[in-house]
């Protein structure tokens, strides 16, 4: 069930250059899967700004989103105390009722945020999990303390200015894995999906109504045309490969 709902901003925190953590008060109960995300609506902006639930529990939400424009920009302005409507919850989440011996939870950038409320889950099933966070540069990263906390958690740098050298796929030796979740740029999914690995990925897309009827976001599976607001954001490595 989607639902529109005015939430309270606990917090908004700047958790490096352009990387901020709000923490919104209020109507979490549409929510029941890692990987969901909730549609925005900003002052003087006709689209909503998709954004993936970080963590959530019965009295609000987590974000974590990247300034790239001019809604992220406004956000990051936004005070203790304001009021933000967001239509609540999108998208069909992770499902994380698989059963593997060990997991790899992927994340590039702006795609590690739904992958904390996953790891959290999947910590209290009692899975085997290893996070692999990919960076551009030491000065992207975020959350690391929050995401070790829970899981054994690599880092990768493109720059190689923090952790290993590289892109996030060479922080995964061959067979050591045999299941993943994965979100972020798509050449990092694309390079998953190389692997053979088995795997459910995140994926995002400009998108107009947000919850299935104007067919903006649209992508070609296996399986036909998709809907990555609503049949998505997360595909399995099967469709997609
Ligand atoms: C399912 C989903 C989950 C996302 N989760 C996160 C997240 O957790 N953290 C985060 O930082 N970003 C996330 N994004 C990307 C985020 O939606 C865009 O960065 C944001 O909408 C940019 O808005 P803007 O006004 O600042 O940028 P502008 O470029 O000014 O936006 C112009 C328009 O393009 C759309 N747009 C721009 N970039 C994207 C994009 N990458 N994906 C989809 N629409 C875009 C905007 O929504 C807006 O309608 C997610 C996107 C999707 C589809
Ligand atoms: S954005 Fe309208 S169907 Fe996905």
């Amino acid at each position: 069930m989607i639902k529109d709902v005015i939430y309270t901003i606990s917090s908004n925190l700047q958790l490096n250059s352009s990387v901020f953590e709000m923490r919104l008060d209020g109507d979490t109960a549409p929510l029941n899967k890692s990987g969901q995300f909730i549609d925005i609506a900003l002052s003087g902006k006709y689209l909503r700004r998709p954004i993936s639930v970080c963590d959530y529990d019965e009295n609000g939400l987590t974000i974590i989103y990247k300034v790239v424009g001019e809604g992220t920009k406004q956000m990051s302005n936004m005070q203790k105390g304001e009021k933000l409507s967001a239509l609540c919850a999108l998208g069909n989440g992770f499902d994380d009722s698989v059963t593997a011996k060990k997991i790899a939870l992927v994340g590039g950038g702006v795609g590690l945020p739904p992958l904390y409320g996953l790891a959290k889950r999947l910590k209290s099933q009692g899975k085997n999990i290893t996070v692999l966070a990919g960076f551009n540069t030491a000065a992207d990263m975020y959350y690391i303390n929050e995401f070790s906390s829970l899981a054994p958690t690599r880092v990768a740098t493109a720059d190689g200015s923090a952790g290993t050298k590289g892109f996030v796929t060479a922080l995964m030796d061959e067979g050591e894995f045999d299941y993943f979740y994965a979100c972020g740029p798509e050449p990092m999914l694309n390079a998953l999906l190389k692997t053979g690995l088995d795997g459910q990925l995140s994926y995002e897309a400009r998108m107009a109504c947000g919850f299935g009827v104007c067919m903006g976001c649209s992508c070609k599976t296996k399986l036909g045309a998709k809907r990555i607001c609503k049949d998505g954001p997360v595909m399995t490595a099967k469709e997609m490969r």
